[in-house]
């Protein structure tokens, strides 16, 4: 099985010769003003937490967008600093991007263009020749930034996610033989119907096609990715091998299903510490004694929070008995609020829960709690190991962490899982409670059923739930990419 110090190891004797350089949008820390003083913050999310330790050891270089004066002001003349702040081992290179360009490349194309694409979620995609110059030009910016960096050093450059398509293209077009570079689509890929309405389709696939190896979450991406290839360029594709010629270049194209660090949420997750955060968050939040249901989510129309609720709803119709005797708990982190869909997706929110809550509330009892509020991963870890049900009801979604941080948090085997069958964790976890979130009333009898389960039942499914996640974690995730990419012989442990 992969562990930290297995991949640390690994790396450590494959990979000496090379500078590994990660490039993404999001940084893994920022630098923000807190308490009188400039402190460095680490940002939540499973890629810092596979990445860290992997770039440590090598001493790489991360590179990605500054956002705040303060991300600006601790940076040397190189725009670089080092972190993590408590052993700083790796450059983190900062970018920045002016409020045009942050409208145009990641509120336009990026969240506007490519998220609603490649999501299917019947939100309409909006392509816009403005965007779409932004896009290449921000990712000239970055694939400018990653040459300054390498230099003449033998580098394998791993970039993240749909805002940095092009990136591979501009690397090549600069001829530096020295430069291993891949691509990882952390988002689904459409099927071809829908991605052939994208005015830059043929760009957009040249751009993929630069890198050396294209990473989807799950086989399924990489068929519809070769599909629009096949209806799309003049290339030759090996389907053995998985392999995509075009222009006289190379292609991988493979399946690697994200994860995340299952040993220390599960250690976190029993900490004292979290069942002190618990105790706060029941006090605050009148949870004691109730049976507890949760979701945690980006506000996103991607994640099916409106279904979620009517889902709710039909539950409680269904099954007036449950009234009084448990609560949903919802927390929704606000997310690309410039955008108008997200804005309006709000207020269809507030609409919902007042409606359901006015419609089913018993004395002081509520079904739904619905907070914005600040939430710290313990806070969230302490949610995850005290409910009863997790609910991830995503419309469409390229892997979902939430659904696995959930199973990781249970080493008491309590807890039941209820997964869409549209998220990639559907894949792995064919022992959660599966639901269609379109379809209200077959999602009420799944909350129905979860709730009703028993005790053997639950455990049955957690514990299956609990050895892919145990198997198949993030530092595999990562082993797997870097041997992928430098070819050397994978040792399986
Ligand atoms: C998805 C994307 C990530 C992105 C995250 C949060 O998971 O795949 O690349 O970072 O959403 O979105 P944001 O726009 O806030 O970075």
């Amino acid at each position: 099985m992969w562990t930290k110090q297995q991949l640390q190891k690994t790396i450590q004797e494959k990979m000496s010769d090379y500078l590994l350089v990660v490039v993404s949008n999001r940084q893994p820390y920022s630098h923000v003003f807190k308490g009188g003083k400039v402190i460095c913050q680490r940002q939540p999310g499973g890629l810092v937490t596979a990445l860290n330790p992997v770039m440590q050891t090598v001493h790489g270089s991360w590179i990605a967008l500054g956002t705040s004066s303060y991300d600006r002001s601790v940076l040397d003349s190189n725009q670089k600093v080092s972190v993590p702040p408590e052993n700083p081992s790796y450059n983190l290179k900062r970018l920045f991007l002016s409020k045009q360009e942050t409208d145009d490349y990641y509120y336009g194309y990026c969240n506007q263009g490519l998220w609603p694409l490649c999501h299917i979620a019947y939100t309409r995609p909006l392509f816009l020749a403005q965007d779409w110059a932004a896009y290449e030009s921000v990712n000239q910016k970055f694939a400018q930034a990653i040459l300054d960096e390498v230099g003449d050093r033998k580098a394998f450059v791993w970039v993240q996610d749909f805002h940095l398509a092009l990136v591979g293209k501009y690397l090549r077009e600069a001829n530096r033989p020295n430069i291993i570079t891949s691509i990882f689509w952390h988002v689904p890929w459409p099927n071809p119907e829908v991605f052939r309405i994208c005015p830059q389709r043929k760009l957009i696939l040249e751009g993929l096609l630069s890198y050396d190896l294209l990473g989807f979450q799950i086989r399924y991406h990489c068929d519809n990715f070769l599909a629009a290839v096949d209806q799309t360029l003049e290339s030759r594709i090996d389907r053995e091998k998985d392999i995509v010629s075009y222009q006289n270049h190379e292609t991988m194209i493979r399946a690697f299903p994200i994860s995340i660090d299952f040993q220390a949420i599960g250690e976190q997750a029993e900490s004292g510490e979290t069942q002190a955060r618990w105790d706060k968050i029941a006090e605050d939040y009148y949870l004691r004694d109730k049976r507890l249901i949760v979701s945690i989510d980006r506000i996103d129309y991607t994640k099916g929070i409106p279904e979620r609720l009517r889902a709710m709803d039909r539950f409680l119709e269904k099954n007036p008995d449950y009234k009084e005797k448990f609560v949903f708990f919802q927390l929704g982190q606000v997310s690309r609020i410039h955008v108008q869909r997200y804005k309006d997706l709000n207020d269809e929110i507030n609409a919902l829960v007042e409606e359901v809550n006015w419609k089913h509330s018993q004395g002081s009892w509520m079904p739904l709690i619905f907070t914005r509020s600040y939430m710290s991963y313990q806070d969230i870890l302490a949610l995850y190991r005290r409910s009863d049900i997790c609910i991830v009801s995503s419309l469409h979604d390229g892997m979902n962490l939430v659904a696995k941080e959930f199973v990781a948090s249970r080493p008491d085997l309590g807890g039941a899982l209820i997964l869409s069958q549209f998220t990639g964790a559907a894949r792995e976890f064919t022992d959660a409670f599966l639901v269609n979130p379109y379809d209200s009333e077959s999602f009420a009898d799944t909350i129905q059923q979860a709730l009703g389960a028993s005790k053997e039942e639950l455990e049955k499914r957690m514990r299956k739930m609990r050895e892919v996640v145990e198997q198949q974690n993030i530092y595999r995730w990562a082993g797997k990419v870097l041997s992928q990419l430098l070819k050397f012989e994978f040792q399986e442990t």
